[in-house]
């Protein structure tokens, strides 16, 4: 299979660009600076891309069967709080040129809009209020589009090994476990895009021991 990577520059974009070269697909690894784009192997083509450029998305998804988001903004002073919402809307565009149907975007158990516990944990969701509310209203873009999608949202990321011990649930946020690996987060979006697994759903995955 060939996959978009959108944000195959980042950390999450790198193991997914690993263990999907090991798995024997091709790579089309979009980011807004390719060249720090970690693979140089030759079955990743580097395009460059900005969610917030339609037409960089659109040309950037050309040849793909299937595609994979995970774009995410660290600076809290970047206010285009709107990330999510705007590059799906040229995502969504681009796989209708294209004619691609397969979507997994990389959602957040924030987007959820649930109370958890810890005072630390609440404040640190208030001041990121719109950026989850954003990613809520992608989700809902995404399943209401004509394309087969699955959201699978994440809780915090780490860079330990993959474990292979992590926890699903579909429609909800998992009560144990609040963190999973990177490793073992791409282990599981590339297998809901080989099995078809959790089609029109949201997922959530969490490793139970990482409470
Ligand atoms: N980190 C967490 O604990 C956590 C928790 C829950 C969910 N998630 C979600 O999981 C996914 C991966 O997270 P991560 O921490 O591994 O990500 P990351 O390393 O921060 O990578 C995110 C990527 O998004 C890219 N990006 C930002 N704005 C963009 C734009 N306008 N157009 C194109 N690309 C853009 C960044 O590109 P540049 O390299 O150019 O900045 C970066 O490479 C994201 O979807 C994130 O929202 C993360």
């Amino acid at each position: 299979m060939k996959i978009a990577i959108i944000g195959a520059a980042g950390e999450t974009g790198t193991w997914l660009i690993e263990h999907a070269l090991e798995r024997g697909h091709d790579i089309i690894a979009i980011a807004r600076s390719p060249e720090k784009i970690v693979s140089n192997e030759s079955r990743v083509t580097k395009r460059r891309g900005d969610g917030f450029d339609r037409q960089s998305i659109i040309d950037g998804l050309e040849g793909a069967d299937a595609v994979i988001t995970s774009v995410g903004k660290k600076n809290l002073r970047d206010k285009r709080y709107y990330l999510n919402t705007a590059t799906h809307e040229n995502v969504l565009a681009g796989m209708r040129q294209h004619s691609i149907k397969r979507l997994v975007p990389i959602s957040s158990i924030g987007a959820a809009k649930l109370p958890r516990k810890g005072i630390r944990r609440n404040i640190y969701l208030f001041l990121r209020r719109k950026y989850y509310g954003d990613m809520n209203d992608m989700e809902t873009q995404v399943l209401d589009s004509d394309m087969d999608v699955t959201v699978v949202r994440a809780p915090f990321l780490h860079n330990s090994n993959a474990r292979n011990a992590y926890e699903t649930i579909e429609g909800n946020v998992l009560p144990n476990g609040r963190k999973v690996s990177r490793a073992d987060l791409s282990n599981f979006v590339l297998d809901v895009i080989e099995k078809d697994m959790h089609m029109q759903k949201i997922v959530s995955i969490a490793d139970p021991d990482s409470a």
